[in-house]
Formats: structure tokens, sequence, C-alpha cells
């Protein structure tokens, strides 16, 4: 995020990171079983996901996407197709499912509720053997997952920019807590620095 807590400007517009913490987060990404995204982040950015800035193997790219509005057309699904899971809801499109497994697309259907049901995520892919799992955000999928208890550690990079924006989002979204000392509660683990930027390292305490 930037020094004044924004991780995109009021455009969507998101590239933070410097290359030193693009290697970190690559090298991250290479050290899981899978990287976690949401879907208005999919339909924002339309990320890769993948291991390019270090050598290291490439974890599976699980979306979070109650009723499937990825784009056929998305990096991911044109892509990555077999590495590739999306969670969705029984109320997804069946024919847009049905194209998206023809392209090898994995698809993890998570209750019938109005939202992917996480916990049920997070036991289907233990199933498929995922151990260790990196979630990139948005803002609204952090909050939903802290709100499971599903989140056990937090790296937060503060990049030397400071863009504003009443509407731009946060690292955590959601509805929130009316007051402060309700919130998630943080150990901090350390503290880094790389040229201008911070690296914080949290662990979350239940
Ligand atoms: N700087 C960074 O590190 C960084 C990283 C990631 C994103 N970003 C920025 O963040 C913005 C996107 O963040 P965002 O907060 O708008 O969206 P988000 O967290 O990426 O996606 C939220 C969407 O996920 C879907 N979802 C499905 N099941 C859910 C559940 N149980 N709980 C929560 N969400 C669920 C919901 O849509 P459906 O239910 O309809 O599927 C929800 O609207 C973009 O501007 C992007 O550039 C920045």
């Amino acid at each position: 995020m930037t020094l004044d807590g924004k991780i995109a400007s009021y455009t969507g517009e998101s590239s933070i990171s410097s290359e030193k913490d693009k290697k970190r987060v690559h090298a991250l990404r290479s050290s899981v079983d899978a990287v976690i995204v949401g879907s208005n982040t999919v339909l924002v950015d339309d990320p890769r996901l993948d291991v390019r800035y270090v050598e290291g193997k490439d974890p599976l790219k699980v979306v979070v996407d109650s009723v499937l509005k990825i784009p056929l057309g998305s990096r991911l699904v044109t892509l990555f197709p077999e590495k590739l899971v999306i969670a969705c809801t029984q109320k997804a499109n069946k024919e847009k499912a049905e194209e998206l497994k023809k392209r090898g697309v994995t698809l993890l259907f998570c209750g019938d509720g109005e939202h992917v049901d996480l916990p049920l995520l997070f036991e289907k892919l233990y199933q498929m053997g995922v151990r260790r799992a990196l979630v990139e955000g948005g803002g609204e999928l952090n909050w939903h997952l802290l709100k499971h208890a599903l989140i056990h550690e937090i790296q937060l990079t503060i990049a030397p920019f400071i863009v504003g924006g009443r509407n731009a989002k946060t690292p955590v979204e959601g509805e929130g807590f009316p007051k402060i000392r309700e919130g998630f509660k943080l150990k901090l683990a350390s503290v880094d620095t790389q040229d201008d930027e911070v690296v914080l390292r949290y662990f979350v305490i239940y």
C-alpha cells in the first residue's frame, strides 16, 4: 500500500510495487501452493499471478468469483487455464461454468449463498493438497477472510507514495468495526526496509 494506506488510486490503478518488492512477492508466490484473489481484482487488474521475477514453481491461481464474472479473455483464463481454480456458488451461470471447464479451468462450487462460502473453499483447497496459500487482495476479500479467522500472517509493504482519494481502496474494506478495540489484533513479527519501502510482517491473533 501507499504511505496513506491505499492499495490503488481512485481510478483503480495499482502499480505500487518496486522491482525489489515484485521479486519479494514472486519468491513468496513460489513458496506457496496457491495464490488467491477476489473477483474484482481480476476485473480491474487482469493479473497473471505467476512467478516471473524470480526462478521458482508456479502456484495454483484461485479466483473467488461467486457468479463467474471473470471475462473469458482475462489473462488467467487464456494463459493458465490448467492452473486456474475458480470458486463460485450454485448461482453461477451454468453455460459459463461449462465454457470455463472446456478450457481446462477447475471450478469449485462453494455453497448456494450470495457469495462464496470461504471456510468451505478453504476445506476444498485443503482436499486438493493446498497447505499454504497467499491472498493477494483486494480489500473486500481480505476483510471477509479475516472475519472467518482464515488469515494467520499479514505481510504489508509500505511504498513511498501518497495518492489520496476518498474512494481509493485500502488493504481491508468490508463493513468494518464500530470501535478500534474491536478490531483484529496483531503481533508484530518483523520490520524490514528495502530502499524507501518498509516491509511489515504481523501475525493475526484470533
Ligand atoms: N496493491 C495491492 O496489493 C492490490 C492487491 C489486490 C487488489 N488491489 C486493488 O484492489 C481493488 C479490488 O479490490 P476490491 O476490494 O474492490 O475487490 P476484491 O476483494 O478483489 O474482490 C471482491 C469481490 O470478491 C467476490 N467474493 C466472492 N465471495 C466472496 C466472499 N465470501 N467474501 C468477499 N468477497 C467475495 C465478491 O464479488 P462476487 O461475490 O460477485 O464474486 C466481491 O465483490 C482493485 O482496484 C485492485 O487494483 C490492489
